[in-house]
């Protein structure tokens, strides 16, 4: 039986910690019946309560998004419970930084899988009943989407295929009633700086870091407006505009004080590396 449409309904992955565990608080704060998808079920759990006690609906949908079948499952266990998805929030996702040849096959994969596969595959699942709804998909990339990251070189093409993907469908649906967003924050305090590596604080761009608030804000803010891409922050704005223009050092563990306070201009000089074209949708 489907459930009669009386709220908002949002699937946001990665809602166990960081900033989809905030962004589901936020939005059952504002009427959302949130879905909270990830792999830990008893961090899930405690969030799904913290929201019922405050007057919100949660339901919890464990997943684990590296399975080559997750998305599919996660979309059959959401539509077995009868619920009419119009949000869906990509939000799961880690990284790594370290030397290329150091990371293990099946991290380098899982990361492929959940920050890509998964977010393309639940966004095509979901689609038909975000289009039903006039609803509203929100990717959550990074601004490390904006340049070739040595030492994260496979999170940042996985983010950049994030925000390539979102600005497509973006320019696909956005006069069929379906709203789609790409948000892009730098550096964020959460767990996800420790999980990437050991050396990621001593780099210049997590330098500076967004609190989670900042952010759910901003992803509030990108939901309710019609633009594409949001750029969180006025020093990640300024740093998006410049850096496809640089060679990628930002992400280099710096060696000296001076690459720690000048990274972008200590890191210049002309390389092969062309600025990616972003059509001005
Ligand atoms: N923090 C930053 O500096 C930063 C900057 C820019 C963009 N981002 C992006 O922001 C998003 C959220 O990250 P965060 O900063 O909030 O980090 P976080 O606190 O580590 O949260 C990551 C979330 O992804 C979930 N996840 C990881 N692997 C999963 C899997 N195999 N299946 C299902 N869920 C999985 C985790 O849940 P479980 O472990 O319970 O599965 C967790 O809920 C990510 O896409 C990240 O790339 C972060």
């Amino acid at each position: 039986m489907t459930m009669r449409k009386t709220q908002r309904i949002a699937v946001i992955t990665g809602a166990s910690s960081g900033i989809g565990e905030a962004l589901a608080r936020a939005m059952a704060a504002r009427g959302t019946h949130v879905v909270l998808a990830a792999r830990s079920t008893e961090r899930l759990d405690e969030v799904a309560q913290a929201i019922r006690r405050a007057g919100g609906v949660a339901t919890v949908v464990p997943c684990d998004l590296s399975r080559p079948d997750a998305a599919q499952r996660l979309y059959d266990d959401v539509t077995r419970l009868g619920l009419e998805v119009d949000t869906l929030v990509n939000n799961a996702g880690f990284g790594y930084h370290g030397p290329f040849e150091s990371e293990a096959l099946e991290h380098l994969s899982g990361q492929l899988q959940v920050n890509m596969v998964a977010l393309a595959e639940l966004t095509r699942l979901f689609v038909p009943s975000l289009l039903l709804h006039r609803g509203t998909v929100l990717n959550i990339a990074s601004t490390i989407a904006f340049q070739p990251a040595p030492f994260m070189s496979v999170y940042g093409a996985t983010k950049a295929f994030v925000l390539s993907f979102s600005e497509a469908l973006w320019a696909e649906y956005h006069d069929r009633g379906l709203h789609v967003a790409a948000l892009c924050p730098g550096p964020v305090e959460t767990p996800f700086i420790d999980a990437a590596g050991p050396e990621v604080r001593g780099t210049a761009v997590f330098k500076h870091t967004l609190s989670i608030d900042q952010v759910v804000r901003e992803c509030l803010e990108a939901m309710a407006s019609a633009r594409p891409t949001r750029v969180v922050g006025w020093r990640n704005r300024l740093l998006s505009q410049v850096w496809p223009s640089f060679p990628a050092r930002a992400h280099r563990p710096h060696r000296s004080s001076n690459d720690v306070r000048f990274p972008m201009l200590i890191g210049y000089r002309r390389s092969a590396v062309k600025p990616p074209f972003f059509p001005a949708v």
